[in-house]
């Protein structure tokens, strides 16, 4: 079993990593929900494979088990649904000392985290993140959310859980396009802080559970040095601030979030190799790890995205924090003036 141990003073919690977790989880709930109700959230896609193993094991544990079910994908991650979860779960003679459990992707995690740091003003909660993605990125640091018609993720909390357990086996039934998602991110913490794995990733020589492992201890000690995500924690956006532009140009759902996010560290990357910020040679890297584990490197259309991600009536003020990496393993960020997105995206500047 992987281990990782994240620091918050106060909060202190450990993310467990192991094949088979899942039907020997027992022992980590044990001490958590003993001799109290566990409310597990899932959602349609999920239940039938997995709460049945997590229920045996929170019964072996002494907790007594009910279930909420969500609408499998993003639409469940909004004020109504959220609504219906805290109720749901409120029926159920739930009370402060009780436990909410996230069982599904990143987007049970983030309103399972947010009902958890509502309901009562607050009970325990468990992530049990089953895609690669909410494994190594949204079932750790805190982040609840859900989404309003003005934007994404603009209503939630940071509200830290008390255990992730992960299960390496849940992956062997998601999609390839999860699969890819959750890859992105993971090339992502390559190119912000660890070259070795970056290399590792390329020439297909590693063990998935020590990536997991390793996204999670980076993850870990980022947030543990800035929950609030007022400074180094702004490094985990590399990608993001150009993926969400290209998410927005072409429209939630036509490319992955995960394909969006990759080809965002590419035109970053494109544009600060050419300014001199990054040292050459770093996009070849980024592009072949991309196509490598069957993401995109590139977009069409690239001049009408930037201006549309200039006019981007969501953007707030003058200035923008950009995620850079001076090289492979070493990410940095700095604030530019908006119109710097401009350059970046339409190719560096001519
Ligand atoms: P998701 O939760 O929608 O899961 C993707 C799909 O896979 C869904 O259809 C789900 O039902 C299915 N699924 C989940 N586990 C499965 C399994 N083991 N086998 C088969 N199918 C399975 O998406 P996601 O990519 O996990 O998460 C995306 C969400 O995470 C977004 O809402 C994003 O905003 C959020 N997020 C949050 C943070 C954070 O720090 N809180 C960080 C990154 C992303
Ligand atoms: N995924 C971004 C964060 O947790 O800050």
């Amino acid at each position: 079993m992987r281990t990782i141990d994240v620091n918050i003073p106060g909060r202190e919690y450990k993310i467990h990593i192991e094949s088979g977790l899942l039907k020997d989880c027992a022992p980590i709930l044990e001490p958590i929900v003993k001799g109290r109700k566990a409310a597990v959230i899932t959602d349609t896609n999920v239940e039938p494979l997995y709460y049945a193993a997590l229920e045996a094991q929170l019964t072996a544990a002494g907790a007594n088990t009910f279930k909420v079910v969500v609408e499998a994908g993003e639409n469940s991650k909004s004020i109504s649904v959220f609504g219906r979860v805290c109720n749901e779960i409120l029926e159920n003679d739930f009370s402060r000392t009780d436990c909410v459990i996230a069982l599904g992707g990143g987007v049970v995690g983030d309103l399972a985290g947010f009902a958890a740091s509502a309901v009562l003003r607050g009970v325990t909660l468990v992530q049990v993140p089953t895609t690669l993605l909410s494994q190594v990125d949204s079932s750790v640091g805190g982040k609840t959310a859900v989404n309003l018609p003005v934007g994404k993720n603009l209503v939630g909390t940071f509200y830290q859980p008390s255990a992730v357990i992960i299960d390496m086996d849940t992956l062997k039934t998601l999609p390839e396009r999860e699969v890819a998602c959750g890859m992105a991110e993971i090339i992502k913490y390559a190119a912000i802080r660890d070259k070795k794995m970056g290399e590792a990733l390329l020439s297909g020589g590693y063990d998935l559970a020590d990536v997991v492992a390793r996204c999670c201890e980076i993850k870990a000690e980022i947030v543990v040095n800035d929950e609030r995500d007022t400074g180094e924690r702004m490094l985990l956006n590399f990608g993001h601030t150009v993926g969400h532009a290209v998410e927005n140009y072409y429209g939630y759902g036509t490319l992955s979030h995960g394909a969006a996010v990759a080809i965002g560290m590419c035109i970053m990357t494109e544009y600060a190799e050419k300014m001199g910020y990054t040292k050459a040679g770093t996009l070849d890297t980024i592009k072949a790890l991309n196509k490598k584990y069957g993401l995109p490197t590139d977009c069409e259309h690239r001049a009408e995205l930037a201006s549309a991600a200039l006019h981007d009536k969501k953007r707030k003020g003058d200035s923008l924090s950009i995620v850079l990496v001076h090289e492979m393993g070493e990410g940095y960020y700095m604030k530019v003036h908006k119109s710097v997105l401009n350059d970046i995206v339409k190719g560096g500047r001519a």
